[in-house]
């Protein structure tokens, strides 16, 4: 089975490989692992006041149309609100990466990790909240 010249590309350069400070208030982080292959993907997202996601950064530990997944997701959501990034679909990423029907659930793995991502940074502005008032 042939990749296609997206997944290849952003296979052998793929952007916004890293991490960002998981205990920085501002940032969201999302793992989430594939059970059909045992790969991990973790996504981090930097919001700002604004509620617009500024900085996205990943680590995959797993195939090529994982890695060009996360890679290419990263560049999607950079500049996008957290409504906006939490729409994105993993089947708009396989069409984007031409992903066989095998490859699927690693656009999958993507779409999970920016909705853990988020849930992370929603989940620290409530801790957040309720320790304001309680303080
Ligand atoms: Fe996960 Fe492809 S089976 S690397
Ligand atoms: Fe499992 Fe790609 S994430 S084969």
């Amino acid at each position: 089975m042939a990749y296609s010249d997206k997944v290849i590309d952003h296979y052998e350069n793929p952007r916004n490989v890293g991490t960002l400070d998981k205990g920085d208030a501002s940032v969201g982080t999302g793992m989430v692992g594939a059970p059909a292959c045992g790969d991990v993907m973790k996504l981090q997202i930097k919001v700002n006041a604004a509620g617009v996601i500024e900085d996205a950064k990943f680590k995959t530990y797993g195939c090529g149309s994982a890695i060009a997944s996360s890679s290419l997701l990263t560049e999607w959501v950079k500049g996008k609100t957290l409504a906006e990034a939490g729409e994105i679909k993993n089947t708009q990423i396989a069409e984007e990466l031409a992903l066989p029907p095998v490859k699927i659930h690693c656009s999958v793995l993507a779409e999970d990790a920016i909705k853990a991502a988020i849930a992370d940074y929603q989940g620290k502005q409530n801790d957040n909240n309720q320790n304001a008032q309680s303080a």
